[in-house]
């Protein structure tokens, strides 16, 4: 077992783990992985490579060849995270709803999950790591000390989803925002390897009658007591 502790947040889109992620991390000093960036930009990189389509099944083995050299790194500025695909800022470009949609896509594909694997565990250095996604307590790391996995109503997820569409100055309806989340939801639950599902030892937490302060104080108690713990076994 790692002596490197990790704590990871997972659960469906729009449920705040992005935000609870980086204040978590932003507060232990601790390095963050936002694993569906990974997927995101996966998609995009596969998009410009002309090797997805809208209507057609993804070539899993070409695919996964762009996954091994997937040129993809992550640099922080003033507190905010950007990434980069080459020498070239992403960042905006994989936000946006369509992208979320291509990744959920490409994320069904066993071994595209495989070839991205040791990229994501590479992000377990001193002093810890807070990993947001949707496997990190059931697939990537699994020896994990805090499992946290996230849920909030439809409903609610797709008002703050579109809050933070309008934000950043996308256009959408709640409506849109609301068919996305479900369609996402549902092919991250149903997929055969890595399904979006609390891992059995995670804690669940239900944001949905919670505002973001309120969540971060649940989560912030449960780190308390688990880093305790994990240090005095050390
Ligand atoms: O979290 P985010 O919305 O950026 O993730 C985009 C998509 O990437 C998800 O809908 C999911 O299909 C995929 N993903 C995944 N495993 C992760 C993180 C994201 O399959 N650990």
């Amino acid at each position: 077992m790692s002596t490197v502790p990790v704590i990871t947040i997972d659960g469906p889109g729009g449920v705040g783990k992005g935000t609870l992620s980086r204040l978590l991390a932003r507060r232990l000093g601790w390095h963050l992985l936002d694993s569906g960036a990974i997927y995101r930009a996966m998609g995009l990189a596969a998009v410009r490579a002309g090797l997805l389509f809208d209507n057609a099944e993804p070539d899993e083995s070409r695919l996964l060849r762009l996954a091994q050299d997937l040129p993809l790194r992550f640099a922080e500025r003033q507190g905010e995270t950007l990434i980069f695909l080459g020498d070239q800022e992403i960042t905006q470009e994989v936000r946006s709803p369509e992208a979320g949609q291509r990744a959920s896509r490409i994320a069904a594909l066993p071994l595209l999950r495989e070839a991205l694997l040791q990229r994501q565990r590479d992000f377990r250095r001193p002093p810890g790591l807070v990993a947001d996604g949707r496997d990190m307590g059931t697939v990537v790391f699994p020896d994990a000390p805090l499992k946290v996995f996230l849920t909030a109503s439809v409903e609610e997820r797709s008002k703050r989803r579109l809050k933070q569409l309008l934000e950043q100055g996308d256009s959408a309806t709640l409506e849109s925002v609301e068919a996305e989340i479900i369609e996402r939801d549902r092919r991250d639950r149903e997929r055969s390897v890595a399904p979006l599902q609390p891992a059995p030892d995670a804690r669940i937490l239900d944001s949905s009658h919670q505002d973001i302060e309120e969540s971060f104080r649940v989560l912030a108690g449960w780190v308390d007591d688990t880093l305790g713990e994990f240090f005095s076994r050390q």
